[in-house]
């Protein structure tokens, strides 16, 4: 299937996986572009541009095909050094970025010279259409169900998907719920180019994290998602567990006057607990409510192609089947 992204990104799916802290290695990276998806690497997984480098050119004897690298621009108590980490994504040959969390504009001009082609992940219309205007390629779209963070506005993809396509004029892809073939076949009838998965690539072979990961995706329902740290406009959507419930209670007793220091416990260094020794009760890690329709853990080849088949029966089927239905009222064009 050929849309505005494949085009751009020289893939042959419009599938992306978004980047996702410990999981976004080149395991499951390579392994979403054999299958003609975009793999992404997580760049701040990697502690040092060094690290960075070496898993980069780990993901190019993994796979021929186009990978991005994804860089946050996340609150942090301590900067990473972003250019440093840029110097490495261009020196590995990497053309694809997904930017997300504060506006890339400051790196654009290096990241343009380069040739790389950037998408920013934009959980509102205004910070799409500011995407747009600074020169990112595409947009990621992230209504407030996705996992991880939704931002402040609330707007859910029915609604945020069709005001994007309404005001854009760059590709975008819709990001967050996305699972299925349904998905994929809502998300163009929205006018997307296609979709962004990440809690749904967690529940696949490839993906390198603990066993307890899959399943906590696989038994939990789309009612065991919390948010949190929403005091401090710092939104997450996470899965609900014992850490999660703790940090809740800290939130409440401490109201408006809450501090980052106060959930430090809850949430630092909480992902290499979880993805690494499968600590399911440490804390927050991000998590969609997309849970709900995650039942397996497919090969990400299985994953893609069963998606890619569906949403071709669905659209032949299903859709053009409804037009033979159809009762074509006659409308006046202004
Ligand atoms: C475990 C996990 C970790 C994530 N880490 C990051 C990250 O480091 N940077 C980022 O931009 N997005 C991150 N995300 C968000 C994803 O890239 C993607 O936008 C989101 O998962 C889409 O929503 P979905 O989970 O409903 O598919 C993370 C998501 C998950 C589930």
């Amino acid at each position: 299937m050929q849309t505005a992204i494949t085009e751009m990104l020289g893939i042959r799916r419009p599938i992306i996986q978004g980047g996702m802290h410990y999981v976004g290695l080149a395991e499951l990276a390579s392994a979403v572009s054999n299958a003609g998806g975009l793999g992404i690497i997580t760049g701040l997984t990697q502690k040092t541009p060094e690290l960075l480098a070496k898993e980069i050119a780990r993901c190019h004897d993994m796979t021929d095909g186009s990978f991005g690298v994804n860089l946050t621009f996340l609150p942090t108590l301590s900067s990473p050094p972003y250019p440093e980490y840029i110097a490495a994504i261009i020196e590995g040959g990497v053309k694809i970025v997904e930017t997300a969390g504060r506006s890339p504009e400051q790196y654009m001009p290096a990241l343009k010279a380069a040739g790389i082609k950037v998408i920013h992940k934009c959980t509102s219309v205004r910070h799409s259409l500011k995407a747009e205007r600074i020169g990112c390629d595409a947009v990621s779209v992230d209504g407030f169900e996705c996992g991880g963070h939704p931002g402040e506005d609330d707007v859910p993809n029915m609604i945020l998907l069709p005001r994007a396509a309404d005001e854009l004029k760059i590709p975008f892809v819709a990001s967050g719920g996305m699972a299925d073939a349904r998905s994929l076949v809502a998300a163009l009838a929205m006018g997307a180019a296609g979709m962004n998965m990440g809690t749904r690539f967690i529940a696949t072979k490839e993906a390198p994290v603990h066993d307890n990961v899959k399943q906590a995706i696989i038994a939990a329902s789309e009612l065991d998602t919390r948010l949190v740290m929403r005091p401090l406009r710092n939104t997450e959507r996470v899965l609900k567990n014992a850490g999660v419930d703790r940090l809740l209670q800290i939130e409440r007793e401490k109201g408006a006057a809450l501090q980052i220091s106060d959930i430090h416990d809850q949430v630092a260094s909480i992902y290499p607990k979880v993805m690494i020794d499968g600590d399911m009760d440490a804390g927050a890690w991000s998590c969609g409510m997309v849970v709900g329709l995650i039942h397996d853990i497919p090969t990400v080849a299985e994953l893609i192609d069963r998606i890619m088949v569906e949403a071709e029966r669905l659209i032949r089927h299903r859709l053009v089947g409804l037009l033979d239905q159809l009762e074509t009222p006659t409308m006046k064009v202004a």
